[in-house]
């Protein structure tokens, strides 16, 4: 398995990837593959890596400039989406690695939205200010990358607004 950077001719297979991941999610409403699409079009992804197997697109992650509070320089993770059939195989964990080592180089830190219970083997975790919206603060993780704690609203791309939920 080949993790790398999305190319044009991949953007058919993402959109099958993130859509076919997300009905797993009952609080999904299957807007993700929409929001990949505008934060590409608006050139706003700061990574977007694919995992490729077998010439295929099997897994998918995006990042975008984010900002906590009044800091900018955070990058939000997200949708992070394998295909349903290769759950397990550590397709996701490979997305993630890759996607923290990237962003380390760029960025004060990585946040996102998700379960608590899969993103703490990477170093995320909550904080006492963090913040989005009305979302449930077990949901809204952040891995800093130097000594400062985030707090505050995590702002994000105007394309998540298609997001009510997490
Ligand atoms: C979450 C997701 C990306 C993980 O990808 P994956 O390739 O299956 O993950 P890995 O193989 O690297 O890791 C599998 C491990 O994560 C665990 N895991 C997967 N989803 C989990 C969740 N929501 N909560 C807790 N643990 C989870 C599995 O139980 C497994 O645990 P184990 O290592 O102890 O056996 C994938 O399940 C997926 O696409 N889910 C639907 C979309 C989604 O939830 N995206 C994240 C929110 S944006």
């Amino acid at each position: 398995m080949l993790i790398r950077n999305e190319i044009s001719s991949d953007a058919c297979a993402i959109r099958t990837v993130v859509t076919d991941a997300m009905k797993l999610l009952p609080q999904s409403i299957g807007t993700e593959a929409v929001i990949v699409d505008r934060l590409r079009a608006d050139n706003a992804l700061s990574l977007s890596l694919v995992a490729e197997d077998a010439g295929a697109v099997v897994g998918y992650l995006a990042a975008s400039r984010a900002r906590i509070g009044v800091v900018s320089g955070w990058a939000l993770i997200g949708p992070v989406a394998v295909l349903p059939v290769r759950h397990g195989e550590g397709i996701g964990s490979a997305l993630i690695a890759e996607a923290i080592l990237r962003l380390r180089a760029s960025c004060k830190g990585a946040a996102l939205v998700g379960d608590p219970g899969y993103y703490g083997r990477f170093g995320f975790r909550t904080f006492p200010g963090l913040r989005v919206g009305d979302c449930p603060q077990q949901f809204v993780q952040a891995l800093p990358f130097t000594a400062s704690e985030p707090e505050g609203e995590l702002i994000h791309h105007s394309a998540f607004g298609l997001q009510q939920r997490v």
